[in-house]
């Protein structure tokens, strides 16, 4: 197919541009780099421009002659969606409504959609389901919602076919090590750690140790980066007029930030610091999928099952990229 991968120069939308390319499909990128790294996209490969820019993607649709868009380009962190909904409501729901609509006006129907674990809120029942209601708690949250609801309608109403994709704690790298995570500021839990055992921060903070969890502190479902684009070109294939799917993307096992400390220092051989810290602001106890769905209806399953092997893959991108992309 003719693919145009949306925020493809970021984390999870580089490792689907891997994944297309692998399987022989055409893909084209699109991004805006305000979070992404040019140096994350083959060469020759992006197109620089905004998602709101409806002209510009009308051109691409159809010149290219795109079967299929995947759309990563979204903002992910709760704390800043908090701190500032409007950029969320702008960049996550105006700027992809614009994508729909230019979609619709040049005929391309399929659609692939980065959702979140996000939209749940704080579920009463472990493991997740996909129909546990969703309730988010955070503006963040709420962006991914509204867009899944549009595309149900969008379905309906203009012969859509789309998959929403929830995923859960993505992380990992490429196991060849040429791409990998890299946010400017950090703020998530494995590469913090690795960069602890970089000599590039003294400690890692454990927000929390009183959760009513086996050992005080937050449980994720941990899964993989190649994984989560693998169930994208699975999606792919079951895309159809008028209707959608809805997937949980999890290993269904639970890690604790604890466990997560205790495998790289495994992997790294670095004793790694901790220090205890306050609980952080809209963090749920524990957040486990059931994937059993994302199996029956995509043939899914992630291979790494083992946080250990997550993090060995991490580790050989901090160690080969220390300072990300630019600095290497
Ligand atoms: N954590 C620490 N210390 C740190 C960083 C994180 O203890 O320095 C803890 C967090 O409190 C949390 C766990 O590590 O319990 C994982 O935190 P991350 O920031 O790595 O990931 P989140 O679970 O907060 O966020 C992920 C995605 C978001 C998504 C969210 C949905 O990265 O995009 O899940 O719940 F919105």
């Amino acid at each position: 197919m003719n693919v145009l991968v949306v925020g493809g120069a970021g984390y999870i939308g580089s490792h689907a541009v891997r994944a297309l390319i692998d399987s022989g499909h055409q893909v084209s990128v699109f991004d805006n780099l305000s979070r992404g790294h040019r140096e994350a996209v083959p060469a020759g490969l992006l197109i620089e421009g905004e998602l709101t820019d409806g002209e510009l993607l009308k051109r691409i649709l159809t010149e290219k002659k795109i079967d299929a868009v995947m759309h990563f380009a979204a903002f992910a962190l709760v704390n800043e969606s908090v701190n500032d909904p409007s950029l969320y409501y702008q960049n996550n729901v105006v700027a992809a409504l614009s994508l729909l609509d230019a979609m619709r006006a040049s005929g391309t129907r399929k659609f692939v959609f980065s959702s979140t674990t996000a939209t749940y809120g704080e579920p009463e029942l472990i493991p997740i389901r996909e129909t546990t209601p969703q309730s988010p708690i955070n503006p963040y949250g709420f962006t991914k919602l509204v867009i899944e609801r549009a595309l149900a309608d969008y379905a309906s109403a203009y012969g859509f076919g789309y998959a929403a994709l929830r995923y859960f704690n993505a992380a990992g790298a490429h196991p060849d090590g040429s791409i990998g995570e890299d946010h400017e500021p950090e703020s998530h839990l494995i590469p913090i750690v690795l960069q602890v055992a970089l000599g590039q921060r003294e400690a890692i903070t454990i927000f929390g140790e009183d959760y009513q969890t086996d050992d005080g502190t937050c449980v994720r479902d941990y899964v993989h980066v190649n994984d989560l684009a693998d169930a994208h070109l699975k999606a792919l294939n079951q895309l159809t007029p008028g209707q959608g799917i809805c997937v949980n993307l999890g290993t269904g096992r639970g890690t604790s930030v604890r466990e997560i400390v205790d495998a790289c220092r495994q992997v790294t051989g670095h004793p790694i610091p901790e220090v205890a810290g306050a609980r952080r602001e809209g963090d749920p106890s524990e957040l486990i999928a059931d994937a059993t769905l994302a199996k029956e209806l995509l043939g899914w399953q992630p291979r790494y099952t083992e946080v250990q092997s997550i993090v060995e893959t991490a580790w050989n991108w901090h160690q080969s990229h220390p300072h990300g992309y630019r600095k290497s």
